[in-house]
């Protein structure tokens, strides 16, 4: 499944766009804060050199499918000023993409997360149509999992282990993760009665052409 590059997805607060060098930075800096990345195995956070992240940069959206790439966002406010990194994952055989949103800690609670979600799951399911989305909170992660709940993400029921892979045995950790799933057939049945406010409020723009 190709995605359109660029993509820009404008909600009434936010705006997602494609990673840009000008991100280094940030993205540095969010990959780095424990308190983030506690929440994906890695309780110390992840210090990459600036060459490192540039050259990840420079690699990015020269093939935008999904089913071999995933396709990284970055969460701003309509100044254009970082509020964190956003990505839909790389489809399954399946037909199924991971979802995932992180913040830097000084913009959470402010509903960021969840207009971001509400526009990437308006986004993959209306524009891209994904059959189905999953999202993988750690089960301490009570606040991701208030918003992908909140989202129409269902849990599985089972917990699973995240085990790192062995080269980031240094500075990842395992951790249980709780498995939420939203097809998109249960998205267009809550987009059409009263449980649909979550997406209805957010309106995803076309992607603009390169
Ligand atoms: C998860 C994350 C993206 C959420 O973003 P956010 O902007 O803080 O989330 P929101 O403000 O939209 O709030 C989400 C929900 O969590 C609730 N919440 C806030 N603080 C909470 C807490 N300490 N415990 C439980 N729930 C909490 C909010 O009330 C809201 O629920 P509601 O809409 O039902 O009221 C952000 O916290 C983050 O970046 N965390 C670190 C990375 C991460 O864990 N990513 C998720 C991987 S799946």
């Amino acid at each position: 499944m190709i995605v359109p590059h660029p993509v820009v997805l404008r909600g009434p607060r936010i705006q997602l766009r494609p990673v840009q060098r000008t991100d280094i930075a940030q993205l540095r800096k969010l990959w780095a804060n424990r308190h983030v990345m506690s929440h994906l195995g890695y309780p110390k956070g992840i210090r990459l050199s600036k060459e490192k992240v540039a050259a990840w940069v420079s690699g990015l959206y020269r093939d935008c499918d999904l089913a071999v790439n995933p396709y990284p966002i970055v969460v701003t406010d309509h100044g254009d000023h970082f509020l964190g990194e956003a990505c839909i994952g790389q489809m399954s055989r399946e037909g199924v993409s991971t979802l995932e949103v992180k913040l830097l800690p000084e913009h959470w609670g402010k509903g960021y997360g969840r207009e971001a979600l509400a526009l990437l799951v308006h986004y993959c399911f209306t524009h891209l149509r994904i059959p189905a989305l999953q999202a993988t909170p750690a089960v301490t992660n009570l606040r991701a999992i208030r918003m992908v709940e909140a989202l129409g993400f269902e849990p599985s029921g089972e917990t699973y282990d995240w085990v790192p892979p062995r080269a980031l045995r240094k500075t990842a950790v395992p951790y249980q993760y709780t498995l939420f799933t939203l097809p998109r057939a249960r998205y267009a049945e809550r987009s059409a009665t009263s449980q649909s406010r979550p997406f209805s409020a957010i309106q995803a723009t076309a992607p603009t052409a390169p």
